[in-house]
């Protein structure tokens, strides 16, 4: 995706280096930030330095490849394991995150004792993870773009756009193709409280863009459903059980309930390697429980030029932060794929489900 003018990707590897885009300073401040090691790659997926499914899928594999680059030649297999460890620690929902370490193991294991071998198939194997995440991405709009009208206005939840990739987005790709097809379709975009990855992320990406929208506050998308100002809704997705129950970001649940009561189309859009095959129903998928200060507290720039956090509830009150919800699969019109729209079914995600 171009940032003024310029192509980027949301995180890459040069030379045993991953770098990314620093996304908490977006959208006031574009910076990219330098991780040496694995376990500091580990960290900036936990702190959400980069977030969003495919792309914390791409990051842990570059977190592995520099593991691998790191690993003693005599304790090669344990220090992978212990880094596969702390890497899939760092956020448990999203599914993407456990494809990438897995793969990144299987390759390492498919040399056996040759430690360079191994060492060359982990950074082979993390660019591949990468790479086929921006290919899906781009194929998730040629397959979402006939979905949507002409005019469409569409409603879409927290950040599934490039940021949240290595480039594209799922649910924003297909909006991304239908603009560039002369579409015109409008974009309303929500906050996402507590961390406004809507007003912050996706609200930048489509100013990028061109793309025509509205920053709205989260309760506000009932209201423009019942009043029949949204078509259709496009989200992207954390992880997909095999049921075609999907997790995604607080609030998508309320989205979902609200387009059903109204008629109205909700898809979801996520690559195939956000399935997870071995969870039967999205009852078992794990639910994120963030920090309560990210609900309590807010972060922002000061008119001096600081980026600061200021409270906004009171001292004594706690809070609850949990980061995604799951919407049962009655809900969802379809799954948007790299291989094709499919219905939220078992039988749906069998017939795009991978099996390694
Ligand atoms: O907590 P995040 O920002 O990593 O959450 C991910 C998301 O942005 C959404 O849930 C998104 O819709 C799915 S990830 C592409």
């Amino acid at each position: 995706m171009n940032v003024d003018g310029k192509h980027f990707r949301t995180v890459w590897m040069e030379a045993g280096t991953v770098r990314m885009i620093n996304q908490p300073l977006l959208p006031h401040r574009f910076e990219i930030v330098d991780l040496p090691s694995y376990q500091h790659t580990a960290v900036s997926i936990r702190d959400m330095t980069v977030r969003g499914a495919g792309a914390i899928g791409a990051t842990a594999g570059f977190a592995m490849a520099q593991a691998a680059l790191a690993a003693r030649d005599q304790r090669f297999h344990a220090d992978m394991a212990e880094a596969a460890a702390v890497i899939e620690a760092t956020r448990p929902t999203a599914q993407n995150l456990f494809y990438a370490t897995r793969r990144v193991l299987r390759a390492i294991q498919a040399q056996g004792s040759d430690v360079p071998r191994a060492r060359e198939a982990a950074v082979a194997t993390a660019h591949e993870i990468a790479d086929d995440d921006a290919a899906c991405c781009e194929a998730i709009g040629s397959h979402g773009e006939p979905l949507i009208p002409q005019g469409a206005r569409i409603s879409t939840h927290c950040n599934a756009g490039w940021l949240a990739f290595v480039d594209w987005g799922s649910a924003i790709s297909p909006i991304y193709a239908a603009h560039r097809a002369g579409k015109e379709p409008f974009v309303w975009v929500d906050e996402t409280k507590p961390r406004g990855q809507g007003a912050r992320l996706t609200a930048w990406e489509l100013l990028q863009e061109g793309v025509p929208h509205a920053v709205i506050c989260d309760n506000a998308t009932g209201h423009y459903m019942k009043s029949g100002q949204i078509d259709m809704v496009i989200v992207g997705s954390d992880r997909i059980a095999a049921n075609g129950d999907v997790a995604n970001k607080i609030g998508t649940y309320s989205s979902a309930v609200v387009a059903k009561a109204n008629g109205i189309p909700f898809y979801v859009a996520a690559p195939t390697t956000t399935i997870d095959p071995d969870c039967p129903h999205g009852d078992q998928i794990p639910i994120e429980e963030r920090d309560q200060d990210e609900v309590r507290c807010t972060w922002g720039w000061t008119d001096e030029g600081q980026f600061t956090r200021v409270r906004t509830t009171p001292e004594g009150s706690p809070a609850r932060n949990p980061a995604f919800d799951v919407t049962p699969a009655e809900y969802i019109a379809g799954i948007i794929t790299e291989k094709g729209v499919v219905p939220a079914s078992a039988q749906g995600i069998a017939s795009v489900a991978r099996t390694g």
